[in-house]
């Protein structure tokens, strides 16, 4: 991997911790910082020691305030496009990555930032936690997939309501609303239960796992037949090693040691 400028990584036991790191500027997803995590995300896809991804915003104030808007000056009708779809394409990658993913949101995700806490599998939150959709208080509209996310996640009536009013909620009517998984007192908290969560993945059978994101993100594929994705995804889940180690360990009482196979 080139060198990272606006991300921190670290890596303990096979789960792997992004940062964003541009505190001064509530860690907004500047055009260098997106590139960043779709290099970071594409080797993830390459690397088979990944059991887990946590992504998470430098600081306590901020976990992602939004697309750069100081960089909304060269944006014109004529690259708005690629800008959303540029997006996309990145936010797609973190959504189908077969490793499990978790927003640790501490502080602001707002636009972009509740966008990308969106496009992962699972979001934990701490009390300080707000988020919202405030596009329209630009003069534009959620562009890296939240329109489809959001409504998704909270059902057509809240998704409309938040990104017409721009209102801001706190990490707990986010939890209400299935926006968040889990809050937590604090950043500290949060980051070891993201762990916690990723650790207990981390033992069940990691091809099982990438396949229980292919199904479910198939329920949003309109082209997709979910019912035929998943008997095949089970299909294929019944010719690995593991499952016959899952079957096995479960009758001799003991804890199935999964290869990946
Ligand atoms: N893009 C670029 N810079 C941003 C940013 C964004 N989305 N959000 C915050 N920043 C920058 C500020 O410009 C400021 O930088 P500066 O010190 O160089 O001027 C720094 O981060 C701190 O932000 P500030 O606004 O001073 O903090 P605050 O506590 O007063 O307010 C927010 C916090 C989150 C309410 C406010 O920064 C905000 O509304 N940000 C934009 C949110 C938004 O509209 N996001 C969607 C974009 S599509």
């Amino acid at each position: 991997m080139s060198d990272l400028k606006n991300l921190t990584l670290s890596l303990q036991d096979g789960i792997l911790t992004i940062t964003i790191d541009r505190e001064s500027q509530l860690n907004a997803l500047n055009h260098d910082t997106l590139s960043e995590l779709k290099e970071t995300f594409q080797s993830i896809y390459d690397d088979k020691d990944i059991k887990g991804v946590i992504l998470t915003g430098a600081g306590e104030k901020a976990f992602v305030a939004g697309a750069d808007i100081k960089e909304f000056a060269e944006v014109n009708d004529v690259n708005g496009r690629k800008f959303s779809e540029s997006g996309q394409e990145i936010f797609d990658l973190i959504e189908n990555c077969h490793a499990p993913v978790i927003a640790a949101v501490n502080g602001f995700a707002l636009g972009g930032g509740c966008e990308l806490a969106m496009a992962c599998h699972m979001r934990l939150a701490s009390a300080n936690a707000k988020f919202g959709q405030p596009e329209v208080n630009l003069g534009i509209i959620p562009g890296y997939g939240g329109t489809q996310r959001l409504t998704q996640l909270v059902g057509k009536g809240k998704a409309l309501e938040l990104m017409m009013t721009a209102d801001m909620i706190n990490a707990e009517e986010a939890r209400e609303l299935g926006l968040v998984n889990h809050v937590f007192l604090d950043k500290a908290t949060l980051l070891e239960k993201a762990h916690e969560m990723l650790a207990k993945i981390a033992g069940k059978a990691p091809i099982a796992i990438g396949l229980v994101v292919d199904c479910v993100n198939a329920v949003y594929n309109k082209e997709e037949n979910g019912y035929q994705t998943e008997a095949n995804a089970f299909a294929r889940c019944c010719g690995t090693e593991d499952f016959k180690e899952g079957a096995a360990a479960f009758v001799e009482k003991r804890k199935a040691n999964f290869k990946g196979q």
